[in-house]
């Protein structure tokens, strides 16, 4: 399970080059994935919303953009990347410990994460925690990243682990934070263990969509 200090520190120091990185890394395919769960989400219409590890803020803004009607808040722990989420537009955010949140249970109709859940300490535990925060009947989304399979895995892999923090590394100056990357993403359940986890953790109708042959993959459930 990943380190929260060493994650913390890893993405203080790429919060000014994240949001570009991240464009150029997935040659802005992340940008589509995004768009899925937000028409997700609009199905929902949901009243209040936490994302949570929300970062430089992509899917809170997207939502706070497209769907207004709904009450935004973006959750990160490491300030110099909420600051950047603030300076792009966030109304609303929250310096918090995903795994603590600072909320009152039962408080919010729908949670979002996108490449965050990966990168906290315990799933099953932040989950819970999620859990608790959500109203009865509310909803979930985690996007995240999985490895492919079939004939894509190996290349994937070699592009994971070889090239990109290479690439990242010279576009960030900042290459371990990218060997983390393929080694949370190789670490992090795939579908069908993520699914069962859902289930353990107090959810209900888990789903998994696989997104570009399982480069990512949204889940949703409900609480
Ligand atoms: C890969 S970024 C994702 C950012 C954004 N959601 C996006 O879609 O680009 C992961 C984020 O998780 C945050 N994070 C990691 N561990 C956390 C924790 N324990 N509590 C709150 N945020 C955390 C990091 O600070 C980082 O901003």
């Amino acid at each position: 399970m990943p380190d929260s200090q060493f994650v913390h520190d890893a993405f203080s120091s790429i919060a000014m080059r994240y949001v570009a990185a991240n464009h150029l890394l997935s040659l802005g395919i992340d940008v589509l994935w995004r768009a899925r769960a937000l028409e997700i989400v609009a199905e929902w219409r949901p009243a209040n919303l936490l994302d949570i590890a929300t970062g430089t803020g992509d899917m809170a803004l997207d939502i706070q953009r497209e769907l207004p009607e709904i009450q935004v808040l973006g959750v990160d722990f490491c300030e110099p990347m909420l600051t950047v989420a603030q300076q792009r537009g966030l109304r609303h955010a929250l310096q918090a410990d995903a795994m603590h949140l600072p909320l009152a249970d039962d408080s919010y109709d729908a949670i979002t994460t996108a490449f965050g859940l990966r990168n906290l300490p315990n799933y099953a535990d932040a989950l819970r925690e999620f859990r608790r925060v959500l109203r009865d009947g509310g909803h979930l989304l985690v996007l995240d990243l999985s490895i492919p399979t079939g004939i894509v895995a190996a290349p994937y892999r070699f592009y994971l682990h070889r090239i990109l923090p290479l690439l990242a590394g010279w576009f960030t100056g900042q290459r371990e934070a990218y060997t983390y990357l393929g080694a949370s993403i190789e670490q992090f359940p795939r579908a069908g263990a993520f699914i069962q986890m859902l289930r353990e953790t107090g959810y209900s109708c888990p789903t998994a969509l696989s997104l570009c042959g399982g480069i990512a993959v949204i889940y949703t459930a409900e609480a």
